[in-house]
């Protein structure tokens, strides 16, 4: 198994996972929401990708990030992102396109039930990067022990 070392960044970074909700523009014709840098969304977007037609009874994700902070937005249809950070877990269902889960530090993050219509678009603060990458359930919960007997 590879093993990255941890940086003094993630030391720093807390693990964090927040529901956001953004202003819906609506009029008779509809509805519209407009997301900006350091507005709406907390970070500089370098990199946007849309997860669609996922295959019933299909999970996705099963890895954290060490650094990356990213923004999940079901655009269309529905998914359940499972999260866990520092031994707390958490699901947050996503069905509206005016919700956005932030999730930032070491988190790790499933994507359960997709519907089939979903359309699943993440927003993310880092170009793509294998290297930031923890792959496996495993070296996610030492890196975490790591990080936390190096605050004590
Ligand atoms: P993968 O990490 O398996 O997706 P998920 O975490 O949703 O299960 O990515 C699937 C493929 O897409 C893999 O070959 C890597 C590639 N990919 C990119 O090229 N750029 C990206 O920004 C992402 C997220 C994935």
């Amino acid at each position: 198994m590879q093993y990255h070392p941890i940086s003094h960044d993630i030391i720093l970074m807390e693990a964090k996972t927040e529901l956001l909700s953004f202003p819906i523009h609506g009029d008779s014709r509809g509805s519209l929401i407009a997301l900006e840098c350091f507005e709406e969304i907390p970070f500089a977007i370098k990199r946007i990708y849309y997860i669609f037609g996922t295959q019933k009874n299909t999970p996705r994700g099963f890895h954290a990030h060490k650094e990356l902070k990213q923004i999940l937005i079901s655009v269309s249809g529905s998914v359940t992102i499972h999260c866990e950070q520092n031994s707390c877990k958490r699901k947050y269902f996503l069905n509206s396109p005016d919700k956005g889960l932030l999730i930032e530090g070491l988190v790790w993050r499933e994507m359960h039930d997709f519907s089939p219509d979903c359309v699943l678009l993440v927003l993310a603060n880092q170009h793509y990067d294998e290297n930031d990458y923890i792959r496996t359930y495993e070296e996610f919960k030492k890196i975490v022990l790591q990080s936390l007997n190096h605050e004590e």
